[in-house]
C-alpha cells in the first residue's frame, strides 16, 4: 500500500542533515512510497507571538489556526497530508536550530491532537460543517523518525537534541519509531564519506517505510530503534531527579519513575500506569489539555489590572 512520506530538513542546503533525510526518503521510495522533501530553511517561518488565538478558538469550538501570514501553510499542510515523518536537524548550543524551535512552537498547541479531537467531535455532533472545524487530517495516524547531527566528537555536545526533538511530533501524536544521534560529524567532510551513517539512514528509512503499512497500532507504534534508552517510552536517556533525591521523571513523557542501581548500573523503573500517561500517548496530552482548559484563570480575575499594571507600561 503506498503511504506518503514526508522528510524535513533543518540543515544547510545539501549538507549532512539535507543528505541523511534524503537518502532516508529514497529507503521509503524503494519501498514502494511516494516522497515529499522540504528545505525548512527556505521558508519564511515567523516566531510565534503567544498571542493563543488557536488554541482559544478551538476551545470555543472552532477551526483553530495561526494569525500569522508567512509560508508556515506549506509546512503544515505537508505535514497534514503524510502519513510518515522523517526530519532531522543540525545542533547549535547542543540544542537543536532556533528555526526547528520555532516550528515547534507553531505547530505545537495549535496542532494539539487533544484540542483538536475534541474541537471536531463535539463540533460535528453539534451539526458543524467540517470546514468550521479543525483539519480533520490531524486524526489520521502517523508514524515518525528524526535524527540529530553534530560536529562534535563528545556526545554529550548533543545530549538536549533527541528529547528536544521529540517537540515536533509529540502534539500531534505522531508515533516516533526510531531515532538516531550522529555525533563527530566534523570529522567528514560530508556524511557522503562515511557509509555507516548513509546505511542507518537508509535503515530509518526502511523502519518507516514499514511501520507506515501497519495495521494495528501496536505494530505501528513498535520500537525500531537501535538504542533502547532508559525510558522505554520515548528511549532516550534523560532524567531529571525529584527535588527529594528519591524518584526520577522522563522529561520528555512527563512520567515519574524510580531508580535502583544493579551491578553497579542505573536502572530506571517506570511503571505500565505511569508509561500510559506519557505525553507522547493520547492520555497524556489529554491530562494537559484538561488542565489548560480548567486551570488557566479567566480574564477579569484581577479587576483593578490595568491599574496595577500602569508603573509597567514603559518601554
Ligand atoms: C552556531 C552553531 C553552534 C553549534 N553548536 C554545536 C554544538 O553545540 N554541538 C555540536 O555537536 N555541534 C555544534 N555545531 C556544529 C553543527 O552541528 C554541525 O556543523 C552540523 O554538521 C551542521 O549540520 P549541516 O551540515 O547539516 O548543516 C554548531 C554549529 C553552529 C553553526
Amino acid at each position: 500500500m503506498k503511504k506518503k512520506i514526508l522528510g524535513l530538513s533543518f540543515g544547510r542546503k545539501m549538507s549532512n542533515t539535507e543528505v541523511m533525510v534524503k537518502h532516508a526518503l529514497l529507503a521509503c521510495k524503494e519501498a514502494g512510497h511516494d516522497i515529499q522533501f522540504i528545505r525548512v530553511n527556505d521558508l519564511d517561518i515567523k516566531d510565534c507571538t503567544g498571542c493563543i488565538a488557536c488554541v482559544v478558538s478551538m476551545i470555543m469550538g472552532k477551526k483553530g489556526g495561526c494569525v500569522l501570514k508567512d509560508d508556515m501553510h506549506i509546512l503544515e499542510d505537508a505535514i497534514m497530508e503524510c502519513d510518515g515523518l522523517i526530519f532531522g536537524c543540525p545542533t547549535f548550543e547542543m540544542t537543536p536550530t532556533g528555526t526547528f524551535k520555532t516550528v515547534c512552537d507553531r505547530m505545537g498547541p495549535s496542532h494539539d491532537i487533544s484540542f483538536r479531537k475534541v474541537a471536531i467531535e463535539e463540533g460535528l455532533a453539534a451539526g458543524k460543517s467540517p470546514d468550521q472545524l479543525p483539519d480533520q487530517r490531524c486524526l489520521k495516524p502517523r508514524v515518525g523518525a528524526f535524527f540529530s547531527v553534530g560536529g562534535a566528537m563528545t556526545k554529550n555536545w548533543l545530549s538536549f537534541m533527541l528529547p528536544t526533538m521529540y517537540c515536533l511530533t509529540m502534539s500531534m501524536g505522531i508515533d516516533v519509531v526510531d531515532t538516531y544521534e550522529y555525533f563527530g560529524a566534523m570529522a567528514y567532510n560530508h556524511v557522503l564519506g562515511n557509509q555507516p551513517v548513509m546505511d542507518r539512514m537508509w535503515e530509518m528509512g526502511k523502519h518507516v517505510a514499514d511501520a507506515v503499512v501497519c495495521d494495528t497500532e501496536e505494530e505501528r507504534r513498535r520500537w525500531r530503534g537501535d538504542h533502547e534508552g532508559v525510558c522505554p517510552v520515548c528511549h532516550c536517556d534523560l532524567l531529571t531527579v525529584s527535588e527529594d533525591g528519591k524518584s526520577i521523571e522522563c522529561p520528555v513523557c512527563g512520567t515519574y519513575g524510580t531508580f535502583s542501581v544493579e551491578d553497579g548500573k542505573l536502572k530506571a523503573h517506570f511503571t505500565e500506569e505511569q508509561q500510559a500517561r506519557s505525553r507522547l500517548y493520547y492520555a497524556g496530552k489529554l491530562e494537559h489539555s484538561t488542565e489548560i482548559k480548567t486551570c488557566a484563570a479567566p480574564p477579569g480575575q484581577i479587576p483593578d489590572l490595568q491599574e496595577r499594571l500602569k508603573p509597567y507600561r514603559w518601554d
